[in-house]
């Protein structure tokens, strides 16, 4: 089978090298891809317009769709109009992660739980209701906003300059409407699960590290590391998960004729009242693809497929490992501000001799010479029997590479790292 992946981030380059390893795949291209991803797949310039004909005239026989904006946008929708399988949902699913406001109603109607809250479309109704909330208060953006798009302001004042900051465009046509959340405390953890619209199988559960800084510090990135499993969903709460938010979710959406298909990744606040949805992301993570793919030894292009062709419940459900993967980002210096392009990487090869994976996201080719292109730039990534023994891999690896124009956290994993102290004591 020919395979299409669309994406260019750390995330493509891990499902990259996994469907590499598929016995039923003939070809992987990818699009626009990157240096790391071209060691699997014959990367092909095609303007985004252009990727269903592609996809016809190459006889693709499953296209993956790697992150949320060309979903929301309906690439998935044009693929299957012209019968063509396709890994992700359709734009109207893909809602659940292009509108909080439509996740936070669904919410409701199919009594999931999660945090209080109201939508508003203009900033003066939105002021009015800040005292219901209390503070600190959770203001977010009801469109995609790159994961910048929610602010947690602890003052009155602070709330208000939110709002206004939204509705006067600060975060694009994506605060064009604001949803405002009662604010939950707990510890937060993402679970995947993949859904053909009617069975749901999960697919692992990882934690991240939002802060650019160790000790968790700093402005909030993309994720500067993350680890797989998250200890902390326990296989008791994770059925609770499986029965209390994701199967009302995947139901829903299904008898409201909104059938989901693809990936559904749920980022949890396990509160004292027991978990609850913060928000659902329509694709895989990224970082945490990078982790879950180092526990996946399965078929990844026959998984996909069979999701794509609503066969879950025929097929046996796909395991992860019971290893620990742990990854690290290392960044252009800079960032999560403006990163520092064009800084020359070596050490890739000599980081992956002891079974540690160099997964690629910003980089580009200059005369032959691999350098920096973005924001995240490596995500670092190594296995072992217990996060310390993956971490300590991990790490191991990242001071084999040369990169003197980046940075990464010296501390990923070191929650797990305590818990799993603590159960040895
Ligand atoms: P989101 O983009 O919705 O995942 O929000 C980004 C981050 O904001 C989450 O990872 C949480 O750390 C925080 N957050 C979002 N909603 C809430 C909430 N209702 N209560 C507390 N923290 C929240
Ligand atoms: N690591 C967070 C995300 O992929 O949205």
């Amino acid at each position: 089978m020919k395979v299409l992946l669309i994406g260019s981030g750390g995330r493509e380059h891990a499902l990259a090298w996994k469907l590499a390893q598929s016995p039923r795949l003939s070809k992987l291209y990818a699009t626009p891809g990157n240096p790391g991803i071209a060691a699997h797949a014959e990367l092909v310039d095609i303007e985004p317009h252009n990727i269903v004909g592609f996809a016809r005239e190459e006889n693709i026989g499953l296209v993956v769709i790697g992150p949320e904006q060309p979903l929301v946008e309906g690439l998935a929708d044009r693929l299957r109009e012209q019968g063509i399988l396709v890994f992700g949902p359709s734009a109207a699913a893909a809602q659940l992660e292009g509108s909080k406001g439509f996740t936070k109603d669904l919410c409701r109607r199919a009594n999931i739980p999660t945090a209080d809250y109201a939508r508003f479309s203009d900033a003066v109704s939105a002021k009015a209701a800040l005292p219901r909330f209390g503070l600190p208060v959770v203001i977010k953006a009801d469109g995609l906003a790159a994961g910048k798009g929610v602010v947690i302001p602890t003052t009155a004042e602070e709330a208000e300059a939110a709002i206004d900051d939204m509705f006067g465009g600060g975060f694009g046509g994506a605060g064009a409407e604001v949803v405002i959340e009662e604010f939950m405390t707990g510890e937060e953890a993402s679970f995947f699960a993949l859904t053909d619209g009617t069975t749901i199988v999960p697919f692992g559960s990882a934690q991240d590290h939002k802060r650019v800084g160790d000790g968790d510090t700093g402005p909030n990135t993309g994720g500067m590391g993350a680890y797989s499993p998250a200890s902390i969903l326990t296989p008791a709460l994770e059925r609770q998960v499986m029965d209390e938010i994701i199967a009302p979710t995947v139901a829903t959406m299904a008898a409201e004729g909104v059938p989901y298909s693809g990936v559904l990744y749920a980022g949890l606040m396990l509160t004292a009242e027991g978990p609850k949805l913060i928000e659902y992301n329509c694709r895989f993570g990224d970082p945490e693809t990078q982790v879950l793919m180092a526990r996946f030894d399965g078929d990844l292009v026959t998984l996909l497929a069979d999701v794509a062709e609503a066969r879950l419940a025929e097929v046996a459900h796909p395991e992860l490992a019971d290893r620990v993967a742990l990854t690290v980002v290392m960044a252009a210096n800079g960032y999560p501000g403006t990163p520092a392009k064009g800084g020359a990487i070596g050490g890739i090869a000599q980081a992956e001799q002891n079974g540690a994976r160099v997964f690629q996201a910003g980089t580009a080719l200059a005369d032959g010479v691999l350098v920096a292109a973005g924001g995240r730039v490596l995500a670092v990534t190594a296995t072992g029997n217990s996060v310390a023994q993956a971490q300590q891999a991990a790490y191991a690896a990242v001071d084999r590479i040369d990169f003197p124009t980046g940075f990464c956290r010296h501390d990923i994993g070191w929650r797990e790292v305590e818990r799993e102290s603590a159960r040895v004591a």
